[in-house]
Protein backbone atom coordinates (compact mmCIF):
# COMPACT_ATOMS: atom_id res chain seq x y z
CA UNK A 1 0.00 0.00 0.00
CA UNK A 2 1.17 3.47 -0.83
CA UNK A 3 2.35 5.68 2.41
CA UNK A 4 1.33 9.03 1.61
CA UNK A 5 2.20 12.40 3.09
CA UNK A 6 -0.57 15.44 2.83
CA UNK A 7 0.63 19.14 4.08
CA UNK A 8 -1.32 21.89 5.20
CA UNK A 9 -3.75 19.19 7.20
CA UNK A 10 -5.29 22.09 9.03
CA UNK A 11 -6.27 24.03 5.63
CA UNK A 12 -9.81 23.64 3.63
CA UNK A 13 -8.79 21.22 1.02
CA UNK A 14 -6.10 19.34 3.73
CA UNK A 15 -9.07 18.65 6.49
CA UNK A 16 -10.93 16.71 4.09
CA UNK A 17 -8.35 15.35 2.03
CA UNK A 18 -6.77 13.23 4.44
CA UNK A 19 -9.99 11.72 5.67
CA UNK A 20 -10.52 10.46 2.11
CA UNK A 21 -6.97 9.22 1.47
CA UNK A 22 -7.19 7.38 4.91
CA UNK A 23 -10.14 5.86 3.87
CA UNK A 24 -9.31 4.77 0.64
CA UNK A 25 -5.47 4.10 1.55
CA UNK A 26 -5.93 3.40 5.46
CA UNK A 27 -5.36 5.28 8.60
CA UNK A 28 -1.73 4.78 9.00
CA UNK A 29 -1.00 4.85 5.77
CA UNK A 30 -1.38 8.99 5.00
CA UNK A 31 0.64 11.20 7.56
CA UNK A 32 -0.81 14.34 8.34
CA UNK A 33 1.34 17.39 8.42
CA UNK A 34 0.68 20.68 10.02
CA UNK A 35 2.69 23.85 11.31
CA UNK A 36 0.48 26.65 13.48
CA UNK A 37 -2.94 25.44 13.40
CA UNK A 38 -3.60 21.85 14.42
CA UNK A 39 -6.03 19.64 13.31
CA UNK A 40 -9.27 19.05 15.23
CA UNK A 41 -9.78 15.53 15.99
CA UNK A 42 -10.73 13.70 13.43
CA UNK A 43 -7.58 13.82 11.70
CA UNK A 44 -5.51 13.79 15.33
CA UNK A 45 -7.60 10.45 15.70
CA UNK A 46 -7.28 8.59 12.94
CA UNK A 47 -3.86 8.19 11.82
CA UNK A 48 -0.27 10.16 12.19
CA UNK A 49 0.41 13.67 12.76
CA UNK A 50 3.57 15.61 12.23
CA UNK A 51 4.25 18.88 13.25
CA UNK A 52 7.16 21.12 10.76
CA UNK A 53 7.08 24.27 8.78
CA UNK A 54 7.57 23.50 5.15
CA UNK A 55 10.68 25.91 4.55
CA UNK A 56 12.50 24.01 6.94
CA UNK A 57 14.01 21.35 4.22
CA UNK A 58 15.47 18.56 6.70
CA UNK A 59 11.88 18.61 8.63
CA UNK A 60 10.71 17.59 5.19
CA UNK A 61 13.33 15.19 4.53
CA UNK A 62 13.32 13.42 7.80
CA UNK A 63 9.46 13.04 7.72
CA UNK A 64 9.82 11.68 4.12
CA UNK A 65 12.14 9.31 5.22
CA UNK A 66 10.58 8.24 8.86
CA UNK A 67 7.56 7.22 7.04
CA UNK A 68 9.04 5.91 3.40
CA UNK A 69 6.56 8.32 1.55
CA UNK A 70 5.57 7.43 -1.65
CA UNK A 71 3.02 10.60 -2.46
CA UNK A 72 3.04 13.86 -1.47
CA UNK A 73 0.38 16.38 -1.39
CA UNK A 74 1.40 19.94 -0.87
CA UNK A 75 -1.37 21.95 -0.12
CA UNK A 76 0.50 24.43 2.57
CA UNK A 77 0.40 27.83 1.30
CA UNK A 78 -1.02 31.48 1.88
CA UNK A 79 -4.02 32.11 -0.31
CA UNK A 80 -4.35 35.44 -2.47
CA UNK A 81 -5.64 38.15 -0.29
CA UNK A 82 -3.47 37.02 2.26
CA UNK A 83 -0.64 37.26 0.14
CA UNK A 84 -1.58 40.80 -1.02
CA UNK A 85 -0.89 41.79 2.85
CA UNK A 86 2.03 39.76 3.32
CA UNK A 87 3.95 39.03 -0.02
CA UNK A 88 7.53 38.07 1.26
CA UNK A 89 5.67 35.81 3.33
CA UNK A 90 3.36 34.35 0.67
CA UNK A 91 6.39 34.02 -1.66
CA UNK A 92 8.56 32.40 1.15
CA UNK A 93 6.35 29.68 1.89
CA UNK A 94 4.74 28.91 -1.53
CA UNK A 95 8.04 28.97 -3.12
CA UNK A 96 10.50 28.06 -0.78
CA UNK A 97 8.42 25.64 0.49
CA UNK A 98 7.25 23.36 -2.91
CA UNK A 99 11.06 23.63 -3.83
CA UNK A 100 11.76 21.45 -0.72
CA UNK A 101 8.96 19.49 -1.22
CA UNK A 102 10.20 18.66 -5.06
CA UNK A 103 13.55 18.31 -3.52
CA UNK A 104 12.84 15.66 -0.93
CA UNK A 105 10.71 13.86 -3.62
CA UNK A 106 13.74 13.97 -6.24
CA UNK A 107 15.94 12.38 -3.66
CA UNK A 108 13.13 9.91 -2.18
CA UNK A 109 11.84 9.09 -5.75
CA UNK A 110 8.19 10.36 -4.10
CA UNK A 111 5.29 11.91 -6.91
CA UNK A 112 4.53 15.35 -6.19
CA UNK A 113 0.77 16.76 -5.74
CA UNK A 114 0.56 20.38 -6.41
CA UNK A 115 -2.66 22.27 -5.99
CA UNK A 116 -2.53 25.23 -8.67
CA UNK A 117 -5.51 27.94 -8.89
CA UNK A 118 -7.42 29.99 -11.38
CA UNK A 119 -5.46 32.58 -9.70
CA UNK A 120 -2.25 31.57 -11.92
CA UNK A 121 -4.26 33.41 -15.31
CA UNK A 122 -4.10 37.50 -14.81
CA UNK A 123 -5.73 40.13 -16.91
CA UNK A 124 -3.91 39.69 -20.27
CA UNK A 125 -6.07 36.03 -20.26
CA UNK A 126 -8.76 34.98 -22.24
CA UNK A 127 -11.78 35.53 -19.40
CA UNK A 128 -14.01 33.67 -21.43
CA UNK A 129 -13.53 29.37 -22.04
CA UNK A 130 -10.29 29.85 -20.98
CA UNK A 131 -7.93 27.69 -22.43
CA UNK A 132 -5.53 25.42 -20.86
CA UNK A 133 -2.34 26.79 -22.26
CA UNK A 134 -2.94 30.67 -22.74
CA UNK A 135 -1.62 33.94 -21.16
CA UNK A 136 -0.57 33.72 -17.61
CA UNK A 137 0.70 37.10 -16.14
CA UNK A 138 -0.88 37.27 -12.96
CA UNK A 139 -0.76 40.47 -10.40
CA UNK A 140 -0.98 38.85 -7.54
CA UNK A 141 1.91 37.01 -5.52
CA UNK A 142 -0.13 34.42 -5.14
CA UNK A 143 -0.90 33.63 -8.86
CA UNK A 144 2.73 34.39 -9.27
CA UNK A 145 3.90 31.79 -6.91
CA UNK A 146 1.21 29.60 -8.26
CA UNK A 147 2.41 30.03 -12.33
CA UNK A 148 6.03 29.55 -10.33
CA UNK A 149 5.06 26.61 -8.79
CA UNK A 150 3.48 24.65 -11.82
CA UNK A 151 6.69 25.37 -14.13
CA UNK A 152 9.46 24.12 -11.12
CA UNK A 153 6.65 20.81 -10.96
CA UNK A 154 7.33 20.38 -14.56
CA UNK A 155 10.77 21.52 -14.45
CA UNK A 156 11.12 18.49 -11.91
CA UNK A 157 9.58 16.12 -14.19
CA UNK A 158 11.33 16.89 -17.20
CA UNK A 159 14.61 17.23 -15.76
CA UNK A 160 14.50 14.74 -12.86
CA UNK A 161 11.69 12.33 -13.90
CA UNK A 162 9.67 13.74 -10.71
CA UNK A 163 6.25 12.56 -11.31
CA UNK A 164 4.47 15.67 -10.59
CA UNK A 165 0.89 16.01 -11.13
CA UNK A 166 -1.52 19.17 -10.47
CA UNK A 167 -5.00 21.00 -11.40
CA UNK A 168 -5.76 24.46 -11.20
CA UNK A 169 -8.34 24.40 -8.71
CA UNK A 170 -11.62 27.38 -8.84
CA UNK A 171 -12.68 28.55 -5.62
CA UNK A 172 -13.71 25.83 -3.54
CA UNK A 173 -16.57 25.75 -1.40
CA UNK A 174 -17.08 23.94 1.62
CA UNK A 175 -18.58 23.39 5.14
CA UNK A 176 -15.86 21.87 7.04
CA UNK A 177 -13.15 24.07 7.31
CA UNK A 178 -13.33 27.67 6.56
CA UNK A 179 -10.83 28.90 3.34
CA UNK A 180 -9.27 31.96 5.23
CA UNK A 181 -7.51 34.68 3.52
CA UNK A 182 -8.53 34.43 -0.42
CA UNK A 183 -10.56 36.03 -3.08
CA UNK A 184 -13.36 33.58 -3.52
CA UNK A 185 -14.04 32.92 0.23
CA UNK A 186 -17.54 34.88 -0.18
CA UNK A 187 -18.79 31.96 -1.31
CA UNK A 188 -18.13 29.85 1.95
CA UNK A 189 -19.15 32.96 4.72
CA UNK A 190 -22.18 33.75 2.65
CA UNK A 191 -23.84 30.20 4.17
CA UNK A 192 -22.85 31.50 7.28
CA UNK A 193 -24.23 34.21 7.33
CA UNK A 194 -27.78 33.14 5.21
CA UNK A 195 -27.81 29.99 8.25
CA UNK A 196 -27.73 32.32 11.40
CA UNK A 197 -30.21 34.58 9.79
CA UNK A 198 -28.33 37.25 8.93
CA UNK A 199 -27.59 39.44 5.75
CA UNK A 200 -24.50 38.82 3.89
CA UNK A 201 -22.60 41.92 2.50
CA UNK A 202 -20.44 40.63 -0.70
CA UNK A 203 -16.83 41.93 -0.36
CA UNK A 204 -17.36 41.39 -4.57
CA UNK A 205 -19.34 43.19 -6.90
CA UNK A 206 -22.37 41.74 -8.57
CA UNK A 207 -21.95 40.60 -12.26
CA UNK A 208 -17.94 38.97 -10.72
CA UNK A 209 -18.14 35.59 -12.37
CA UNK A 210 -16.04 32.89 -11.10
CA UNK A 211 -15.27 29.66 -11.33
CA UNK A 212 -16.18 27.45 -8.44
CA UNK A 213 -16.32 23.80 -7.36
CA UNK A 214 -17.82 21.76 -4.43
CA UNK A 215 -15.29 20.19 -2.16
CA UNK A 216 -16.44 16.64 -2.92
CA UNK A 217 -15.70 17.11 -6.48
CA UNK A 218 -12.44 18.63 -5.59
CA UNK A 219 -11.28 15.99 -3.42
CA UNK A 220 -12.30 13.66 -5.83
CA UNK A 221 -10.30 15.35 -8.74
CA UNK A 222 -7.20 15.29 -6.44
CA UNK A 223 -7.05 11.45 -6.11
CA UNK A 224 -7.97 10.90 -9.68
CA UNK A 225 -4.99 12.83 -11.61
CA UNK A 226 -2.87 11.25 -8.78
CA UNK A 227 -4.18 7.51 -9.82
CA UNK A 228 -4.50 8.23 -13.53
CA UNK A 229 -2.68 6.40 -16.07
CA UNK A 230 1.06 7.99 -16.68
CA UNK A 231 0.56 7.26 -20.21
CA UNK A 232 -2.56 8.77 -21.04
CA UNK A 233 -1.08 12.01 -19.14
CA UNK A 234 0.35 14.54 -21.72
CA UNK A 235 0.28 17.84 -19.61
CA UNK A 236 0.57 15.91 -16.24
CA UNK A 237 0.50 19.19 -14.06
CA UNK A 238 -1.82 22.04 -13.25
CA UNK A 239 -5.26 20.56 -15.75
CA UNK A 240 -8.38 23.30 -15.72
CA UNK A 241 -10.99 22.00 -13.50
CA UNK A 242 -13.82 23.79 -13.21
CA UNK A 243 -17.52 22.91 -11.97
CA UNK A 244 -19.77 25.75 -12.39
CA UNK A 245 -19.58 29.51 -12.83
CA UNK A 246 -21.48 32.07 -10.75
CA UNK A 247 -21.55 35.85 -9.74
CA UNK A 248 -22.64 36.66 -6.16
CA UNK A 249 -26.19 37.58 -6.89
CA UNK A 250 -26.76 34.24 -8.74
CA UNK A 251 -25.64 32.68 -5.33
CA UNK A 252 -27.59 34.94 -3.45
CA UNK A 253 -30.95 33.94 -5.29
CA UNK A 254 -30.02 30.00 -5.18
CA UNK A 255 -29.96 30.36 -1.31
CA UNK A 256 -33.38 32.37 -1.70
CA UNK A 257 -35.24 28.95 -3.07
CA UNK A 258 -34.39 27.59 0.67
CA UNK A 259 -34.38 30.42 2.82
CA UNK A 260 -36.54 32.99 1.46
CA UNK A 261 -36.17 36.14 3.36
CA UNK A 262 -32.18 35.98 3.21
CA UNK A 263 -30.74 38.87 1.74
CA UNK A 264 -27.57 40.13 0.66
CA UNK A 265 -25.76 43.48 -0.43
CA UNK A 266 -22.46 44.98 -1.42
CA UNK A 267 -19.48 46.36 -0.01
CA UNK A 268 -16.58 45.94 -2.49
CA UNK A 269 -13.22 45.35 -1.42
CA UNK A 270 -10.85 46.98 -4.04
CA UNK A 271 -8.17 44.10 -2.82
CA UNK A 272 -10.05 41.48 -3.73
CA UNK A 273 -12.00 42.98 -6.56
CA UNK A 274 -9.10 43.63 -8.53
CA UNK A 275 -7.58 40.20 -7.87
CA UNK A 276 -11.11 38.56 -9.03
CA UNK A 277 -11.36 40.99 -12.52
CA UNK A 278 -7.77 39.62 -12.91
CA UNK A 279 -9.13 35.62 -12.73
CA UNK A 280 -11.42 33.96 -15.74
CA UNK A 281 -15.07 33.35 -15.77
CA UNK A 282 -15.22 30.24 -16.97
CA UNK A 283 -12.35 27.40 -17.49
CA UNK A 284 -11.97 24.88 -20.53
CA UNK A 285 -11.28 21.57 -18.67
CA UNK A 286 -11.41 19.52 -21.94
CA UNK A 287 -8.25 18.44 -21.14
CA UNK A 288 -8.50 17.01 -17.57
CA UNK A 289 -11.97 15.33 -19.22
CA UNK A 290 -9.92 13.32 -22.15
CA UNK A 291 -6.98 12.92 -20.13
CA UNK A 292 -7.95 11.18 -16.89
CA UNK A 293 -11.92 11.34 -16.84
CA UNK A 294 -12.98 14.41 -14.77
CA UNK A 295 -15.98 14.97 -14.36
CA UNK A 296 -17.92 17.27 -11.45
CA UNK A 297 -21.05 15.76 -10.05
CA UNK A 298 -22.45 18.96 -8.39
CA UNK A 299 -23.38 22.16 -10.06
CA UNK A 300 -24.33 25.15 -8.64
CA UNK A 301 -28.38 23.96 -7.63
CA UNK A 302 -26.82 20.31 -6.08
CA UNK A 303 -24.00 22.46 -4.68
CA UNK A 304 -26.40 24.78 -2.21
CA UNK A 305 -29.03 22.39 -1.78
CA UNK A 306 -25.95 20.23 0.34
CA UNK A 307 -24.12 22.92 1.47
CA UNK A 308 -27.36 24.20 3.25
CA UNK A 309 -28.62 20.61 4.67
CA UNK A 310 -25.14 19.79 5.75
CA UNK A 311 -23.74 23.15 7.69
CA UNK A 312 -27.75 23.42 8.97
CA UNK A 313 -26.59 20.26 10.92
CA UNK A 314 -22.91 21.38 12.23
CA UNK A 315 -24.28 24.88 13.21
CA UNK A 316 -27.87 23.21 15.06
CA UNK A 317 -29.90 24.78 12.60
N1 LIG B 1 -9.57 30.24 -3.52
C1 LIG B 1 -8.29 30.82 -3.79
C2 LIG B 1 -8.24 32.23 -3.36
O1 LIG B 1 -9.27 32.87 -3.40
C3 LIG B 1 -7.97 30.73 -5.25
O2 LIG B 1 -7.16 29.66 -5.50
O3 LIG B 1 -7.21 32.71 -3.03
Amino acid sequence: MKRILVTGAAGQIGSELIVALRQRYGGNNVIACGHRTMPDRKILDSGPFESFDVRDSSAVTDVVSKYEVDIIYHLAGILSATGEAKPQLAWDININGLSNVLETARQHGCAVFFPSSIASFGPSTPQVNTPQETIQRPQSIYGISKVSGELLCDYYYHRFGVDSRGLRFPGLISYETLPGGGTTDYAVEIFYAALRGKKYTSFLQKGTRLDMMYMPDAIRAAIAVMEADPGRLIIRNAFNITAMSFAPEDLCAEIQKFIPDFTMDYKVDPVRQAIADSWPNNMDDSAARMQWGWQPEYDLPAMTKDMIEKLSCKLGR
